[in-house]
């Protein structure tokens, strides 16, 4: 290790890049992005105006906001190749595992592929967007045994990636709930998947390589692989009755409960209180109240036992759920909500470049002499 440096287990609390994106206040509980408030941007933005907001560092004007959303409609389309990949991959694969290779497969087709000048990086953003939208639903659609259901250009980002999934134009409300999901995953600073992307940015890598990676860091379940985890876990529950049982049971054997803490908010996750009350509303509106009210009772007694707190993805799980998204398409929905945080994060660090290579300190046996073949 170099000298003088300090070893910092999983990098807690290292500033590695100066940003203009999001604002995470970890003691307050705040985020904003751009400067804008997260709560504000929930209830009144919609995802292409977050998307414009990430990328051009202002809300857009109207002709702006005319303008992207013409692009995101018209960068839709999929490589008819990418189809062909999904009929041929195995159908248990997790949708995850795809998704990462679809990414990879997306930018073979790019033509824009490995320039990493800025407008170059802003029309690969506009385009990962949409086509990684289109390429969850559609490889849903194949793995169920059905046809994907082309794109419809009248429809909102939030509103077409509900309509390819299920084949039926969502209401209002729930159009509402999705896109504000969308804005509420886009961006959150140097989380794991976005470190990713900006590690593999800083070796001069392009945007796919780097969004592949990303996806690669979501899945796991200490990150966006935790929502689909909670929902898991009030399966398991099952119902309201059983919470108290469950949570005995979990305290005792001081198991990972999956949507509780975080590494920097400590006075709440600012995502979660917003998730909440929209995860009452869907469930109710679903007939299926149930999950809301387990989610409620194990958060009161996690929160009492542990001091712990629901992160973004704790409400989440009920939410998706009442809006029929199947279990695990949970994490990659997160994805199609972070591409614009980490394709902006991406366009920042290629805009200011440094590789990013930390040290490490070694622990194993001190400098040894060699040992021949034959006599080990
Ligand atoms: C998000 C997370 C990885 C952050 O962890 P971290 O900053 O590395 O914190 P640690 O894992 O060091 O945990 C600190 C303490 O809180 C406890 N803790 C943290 N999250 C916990 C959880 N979800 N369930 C039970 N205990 C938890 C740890 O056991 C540890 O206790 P100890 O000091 O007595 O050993 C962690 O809270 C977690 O695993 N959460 C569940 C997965 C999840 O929801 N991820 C989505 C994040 S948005």
């Amino acid at each position: 290790m170099a000298e003088g440096s300090q070893l910092i287990r999983g990098l807690e609390g290292v500033v590695a890049a100066e940003t203009k994106l999001c604002d995470l206040d970890g003691a307050n509980g705040r985020l904003a992005y751009g400067g804008y408030n997260i709560d504000d941007l929930a209830r009144q933005a919609t995802f292409e105006e977050v998307c414009y907001l990430l990328w051009h560092g202002e809300l857009p004007k109207a002709a702006q906001l005319d303008r992207i959303t013409t692009e995101l409609i018209a960068a839709r389309e999929i490589p008819p190749a990418l189809l062909d990949a999904f009929r041929l991959m195995p159908k248990d694969t997790d949708p995850m595992r795809v998704l990462q290779a679809a990414t990879a497969m997306l930018g073979m087709r790019d033509p824009d592929a490995t320039d990493n000048a800025h407008a170059a990086n802003l029309r690969k953003a506009v385009r990962l967007t949409s086509q990684m939208a289109t390429a969850i639903c559609a490889h849903h659609r194949v793995r169920s045994g059905q046809a994907p259901i082309p794109p419809a250009p009248d429809l909102s980002h939030a509103a077409n990636f509900l309509y390819m999934l299920s084949g039926d134009r969502p209401s209002a409300v729930t159009v509402k709930a999705f896109d504000a999901c969308l804005t509420l995953y886009a961006e959150h600073e140097l989380n794991a998947s976005t470190t990713t992307t900006r590690v593999i940015t800083s070796t001069q890598a392009d945007m796919h390589s780097a969004v592949a990676g990303g996806v690669g860091a979501l899945k796991g379940t200490l990150h966006g692989g935790a929502g689909e985890a909670v929902m898991r876990t009030l399966m398991e529950i099952d119902e309201v009755g059983n919470v108290d049982r469950f949570a005995d049971r979990a305290l005792a054997e001081k198991r990972r409960l999956m949507g509780f803490g975080h590494r920097v908010y400590r006075a709440g996750d600012p995502r979660a209180a917003i998730l909440r009350g929209m995860a009452e509303e869907a469930c109710r509106q679903s007939g299926q109240f149930k999950w809301y009210e387990m989610a409620v009772k194990l958060h009161d007694r996690i929160g009492k036992a542990k001091g712990l707190i629901p992160n973004v993805d704790f409400y989440s799980a009920p939410l998706f759920y009442s809006l029929g998204i199947p279990v695990d398409l949970f994490t990659p929905v997160i994805a199609a909500g972070r591409i614009a945080g980490w394709t902006a994060n991406i366009i920042e660090q290629h805009d200011d470049n440094r590789l990013i290579r930390p040290r490490a300190e070694y622990v194993g046996p001190p400098a040894r002499a060699w040992v021949a073949r034959g006599r080990r």
